[in-house]
Order: C-alpha cells, then structure tokens, then sequence
C-alpha cells in the first residue's frame, strides 16, 4: 500500500505563517509526524506552490498510488483543476485542514476537493493529517 500525502501552497511556511492559526509548528515537524504514521507503509510527501505541479503530482499517482491525502490550501477554494485531477484518477482521498475553514471567512467555507473527497478533517492542526492517514490504512 503506497500513500500520497500533498500539502499546497503557503504550507512549507507552517510555524511563520499565521501562527495563531496553523499553529507554531514548522512544515518539517509535520513531515516528521506524516512519516511516523506512514510507519511500515510505503509513503511519499510532497509539497508546491503552484497549482499545475499540484496537477501533474495527481496524475503521477494513478496506478502507483493506493490513498491520496491532499491538504490543497488556498486552491481547495478555487481549483476545479485539482478536483478534476482526483476524480480522474480515482484514488480514496481524504482532504484535510489545520484550521477549521467552516467557521471562518465566508469564502473558506466552500471546498472543491470536498466533491470528491470521501472525508474532510478540518480544524484539528497538524493531527489532521495522522488521522487522515488512519482512515486510509483501515480502509485500504
Ligand atoms: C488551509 C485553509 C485554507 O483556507 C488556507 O488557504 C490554507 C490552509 C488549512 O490547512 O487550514 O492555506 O487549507
């Protein structure tokens, strides 16, 4: 079983950015935590900026890749491309969010990738991401 774990963008700058809200933890203490609850699974992290790249990782993943989990930051807001890319390849996802986008600004309230999605976790920090992981080890 082999697991993608994306993060978009702004989420390398976890611990500097807006630490009231996603915390003061950086983007290397959330790897370190994503690697030990991919313990004994095969796994991979990656991380972009920019929305084509995010795309083409989707795509990458058809046929190597048994679970998707997709933090997809400010693109879950706006991207039907992102979406798009995960019902193509129809892997089990599981969106995940630090902060809890439905209670706060209006426009964080809507997510693309929750079409898709099988679960979203939002609001629980970086523990988002170990039980997002969770899910998929006992479903898949
Ligand atoms: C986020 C929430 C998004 O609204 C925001 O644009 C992010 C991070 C979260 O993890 O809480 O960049 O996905």
């Amino acid at each position: 079983m082999k697991l993608l774990i994306i993060n978009g963008p702004n989420l390398n700058l976890l611990g500097l950015r807006e630490p009231d809200i996603y915390g003061k933890q950086d983007y290397k203490t959330l790897c370190t935590m994503i690697e030990k609850a991919c313990e004994g699974i095969d796994f991979e992290i990656y991380q972009s900026n920019h929305e084509g790249d995010i795309v083409d990782k989707i795509q990458s993943a058809y046929k190597n890749a048994d679970g998707i989990v997709i933090n997809p930051a400010a693109y879950t807001h706006t991207s039907v491309a992102i979406l798009d890319a995960l019902k193509a390849v129809g892997i089990p996802t599981v969106e995940v969010h630090i902060s809890d986008i439905n209670t706060r600004e209006k426009f964080r309230k809507f997510s693309y990738v929750s079409l898709y999605a099988e679960k979203q976790i939002a609001g629980h920090g970086l523990d988002g991401y170990v039980e997002a992981i969770e899910y998929l080890r006992n479903k898949l």
